[in-house]
Formats: C-alpha cells, structure tokens, sequence
C-alpha cells in the first residue's frame, strides 16, 4: 500500500542516487506513483510501499525474505526490546526526522517513532525484502533500498537522528546527511554477546564493534552518550532457529532441534554528535 501524503511529506528529503554518483544530487519531486529527478531519473514507488533506489541489482547476498521473516519474528518476540528502550532513549527530543540505515525491518526506528508522534521515519536497507517489511513497520515510515557505502539518496543536512544497529557504518556520509546538531546512534556487540551460543551456532555475522574502530570512525563527532545493555535472556527452540536463520549462517547452519538457553544481550549505544 502506497501512502501519497507520506511520500509528499519525505520526497524533499530524498536526493537522486544517480545524479548523486557525479556529484549533482537534484531534488527529487512524486509525479503519479514515481519519484523524478530534475534529471528525469524515475523511480517507481512498489506496491508494497517502498521505492528502490539502489539505481542496480541488489547483490547476490542481501538478506532474503525467509532472513527478513525470521528477523521479524525473533524481534517481535520482545528478547531485544531492552535494546529498543535504550536507542529510543538516545533520540533527541524534538528530533522531526529519523534514518536508520542497514534498518532490516525497520524495527528499531518504529518503535523510536511511538516515542516522537510528529516525526517521519526513514528505513534505508540494501535488502528488497528487508525494505518491503520495513514499509509496513510504522504508518509515518517511509522505506527505501539503498546502499550504506554508496552516497545514501538523502539530502544534506537533512536528518535529526540516525540509527545504526548492528550495521554498516559509513561516519562520513552520516555526517554528510545529519544535520549540525543531529546525533548518530550506533548499536554494536559486546564482546559477550550471545556468547552461549555463538561457537555452537556458528554466529559469525556477529561484526564485534571495537572500541578503537568506532572512535576512528567517528573521529569528527563528538560522543555525547554511552550506554551499555547487558541483559539475560532466555532464548527458547523457536527463537533460538530464528537467531539463526535471520544472519549470514542461515544456510550452513540447521535450526538446531530442541536447544533453549539462556543468553547474554550485550549491546553498547554510543550517540555521536555531528
Ligand atoms: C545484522 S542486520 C541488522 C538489521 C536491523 N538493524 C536489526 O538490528 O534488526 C544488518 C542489516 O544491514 C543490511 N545491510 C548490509 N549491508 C548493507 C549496505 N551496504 N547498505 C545497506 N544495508 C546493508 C542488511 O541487509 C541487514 O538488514
Ligand atoms: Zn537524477
């Protein structure tokens, strides 16, 4: 289902991706179920609310909709809802726009937007399927496919709060889309997160959010905020195959017949300042 109004309301927030790759990313404006550049590059907006503006073929390993449904149903589940409570948090009050970027299925950012009822929601993914979910994650969320370390299609200075979790982190175009003033939220693994179940599920996906890397990489923002979630949960059959089939290793690892455990939710959300 396709939200007109919706779409009014972000088409000025968005920048052509393929004028953007030589350096003259236009407006862009809705025309029908389109959105055009001054350029005349058109991008149709799906039927099932998103709009693709990767401007290529997703690659060959973006999540698949069995990933995206797994994901989607282990969040649902409420095991990660501390971590949701705590990015929630960090979202400045006032703030009128919020991204995440590598969103999956926008969950994170729809449940920021319970929290700031006069924002807009953007949920960027390289996945198709991941976009398409994410198009249905919030009434005022607007979902695109596009590529973290290509130039996001999102203008300058244009967005209050970015969310990152468990995701490609490209600081400077962050920097580039955040307005001054705007904060960055950036959820990375502990060390200890999910350790129980790591070796035995071959979670490899897991990328470890090291310290020294994260503050290279936002070397031009100021950290404003730092909070650590560690919690234990219990992870029951279901869940846990879920874990599993929602990450890189869905196809080399079975759902593990009968396992419960309880685990570690470890997770620090950094805010960065631009
Ligand atoms: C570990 S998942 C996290 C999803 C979501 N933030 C969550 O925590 O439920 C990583 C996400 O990043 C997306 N992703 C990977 N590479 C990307 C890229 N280059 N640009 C945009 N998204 C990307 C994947 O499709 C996937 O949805
Ligand atoms: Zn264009």
């Amino acid at each position: 289902m396709v939200d007109l109004a919706l779409w009014d309301r972000a088409v000025g927030l968005l920048a052509c991706p393929v004028c953007g790759r030589v350096g003259d990313p236009g407006p862009m404006a809705r025309t029908a179920a389109s959105l055009v550049c001054g350029a005349g590059h058109r991008f149709d907006l799906a039927r099932q609310g998103h709009v693709n503006l990767l401007g290529r073929a997703a690659p060959a390993n973006a999540d698949t909709p069995a990933m995206v449904a797994a994901r989607e149903r282990f969040l649902s589940a409420g095991h990660y809802r501390p971590l949701a409570e705590a990015v929630t948090a960090a979202v400045p009050a006032g703030s009128r726009v919020l991204l995440e970027v590598g969103a999956g299925t926008g969950w994170y950012v729809a449940d920021a937007l319970d929290s700031h009822p006069d924002a807009l929601g953007v949920a960027s993914d390289i996945s198709p399927a991941a976009a398409r979910r994410a198009a249905r994650s919030h009434p005022r969320m607007v979902s695109l496919v596009a590529d973290t370390w290509a130039r996001l299609p999102l203008q300058d200075a244009s967005v209050d709060a970015l969310l990152c979790v468990f995701a490609p982190r490209n600081a400077a175009d962050f920097a580039r889309v955040l307005r001054p003033g705007g904060v960055a939220i950036v959820a990375t693994p502990r060390p200890d997160h999910l350790q129980e179940l790591r070796a035995e599920l071959g979670l490899l996906g897991i990328h470890e959010g090291k310290d020294d890397q994260l503050t290279a990489q936002f070397a031009g923002y100021q950290q404003v905020d730092h909070t650590s979630v560690v919690r234990r949960i219990e992870l029951d059959e279901s869940s846990i195959a879920d874990l599993v089939a929602m990450g890189p290793n869905a196809h080399h690892h079975p759902a593990p017949q009968g396992l419960t455990a309880t685990v570690t939710l470890s997770v620090d959300v950094r805010s960065y300042r631009r």
